[in-house]
């Protein structure tokens, strides 16, 4: 395993995703009956913008930079960077929160979440940061056997993202089946899951396996800064989100259509958000 999100956090694939589950968070918290959120790749949970690791890609720059202290925003998008600006002390931007903490800053005392992270020294930091949260729970495990091990939980509502580095090409067949065993064990879960969109060649298979499971009521939301046929880049943030909650599909139409113009000036960055299966 080399991947280190440091290189990448802060960039407009973390903006698009954080922002998706924030707005999914908000459903959630409409009622009162507690949920658990699951994370299966779980990071760091903090980035320090201002290390040698995350200067040299300088990702952030056409991430969470060119959102940092922008004017009139939306108010959903305006309460995410107030929420980044919780963990900066002074003006400057230095640290992101990866999405264990900002979840960590939506829960409830009724909520609880599971934590899993397979790296190391990522696992030790998550503990360091989240470690005394006892609504947190933080396993250094891999993702889809913590799938089988931790879930369905007791709390029948719940949210779970599915965020993998893709380094290994196993990434895409392991989620078809966690999301056949998460159909079997735990229909009404929502499911997040994160993709790279690089080739869309890549995506339109990735969409088809999804489609050949059965699963219903699955939604793509994609934001691509980049034309999508660059076959040298990240071209764009993918989420698929299986049992969107009523009105999601709307909200991120709004959330991209405010975010694209200040996430890329490339004259083809484009979005979407398009059912792979309808109810
Ligand atoms: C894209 S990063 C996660 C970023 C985080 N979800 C966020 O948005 O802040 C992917 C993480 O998955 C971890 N990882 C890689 N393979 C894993 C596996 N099989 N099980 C659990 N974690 C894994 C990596 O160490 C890395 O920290």
């Amino acid at each position: 395993m080399n991947y280190q999100h440091l290189f990448h956090s802060g960039n407009f694939a973390d903006v698009c995703k954080h922002l998706s589950i924030l707005l999914l968070l908000t459903h959630f918290k409409q009622k009162d009956n507690a949920f658990c959120y699951v994370e299966t790749h779980a990071g760091a949970g903090l980035y320090d913008l201002h290390s040698e690791t995350a200067q040299r890609s300088a990702e952030y720059q056409q991430g969470i930079a060119q959102l940092w202290q922008q004017a009139n925003l939306s108010p959903l998008l305006q309460n995410y960077c107030n929420i980044v600006a919780q963990f900066n002390t002074e003006i400057q931007l230095r640290y992101y929160p990866g999405s264990p903490c900002l979840v960590q800053t939506q829960l409830r005392d009724q909520d609880r979440a599971i934590l899993a992270e397979l790296a190391p020294s990522a696992a030790q930091e998550l503990k360091q940061y989240m470690g005394a949260d006892k609504r947190f729970a933080i396993h250094q495990v891999d993702a889809y056997q913590a799938i089988k091990a931790f879930l369905p939980p007791p709390e029948k509502r719940g949210l779970i993202l599915i965020d993998p580095p893709y380094e290994t090409g196993k990434d895409f067949s392991q989620i078809i089946t966690s999301l056949q065993y998460l159909h079997k064990h735990w229909r009404q879960a929502v499911v997040a899951v994160w993709y790279p969109i690089k080739k869309r060649t890549e995506v339109a298979e990735f969409h088809q396996q999804v489609r050949a499971t059965g699963l219903r009521k699955i939604l793509a939301t994609e934001l691509c800064i980049y034309p999508d046929d660059n076959q040298l880049r990240l071209n764009g943030s993918g989420l698929l989100v299986v049992n969107p909650p009523w009105q999601f599909e709307e909200q991120m139409r709004g959330l991209f259509a405010e975010l694209l113009p200040l996430l890329s000036q490339h004259p083809k960055a484009k979005s979407s958000v398009s059912w792979v299966v309808p109810e």
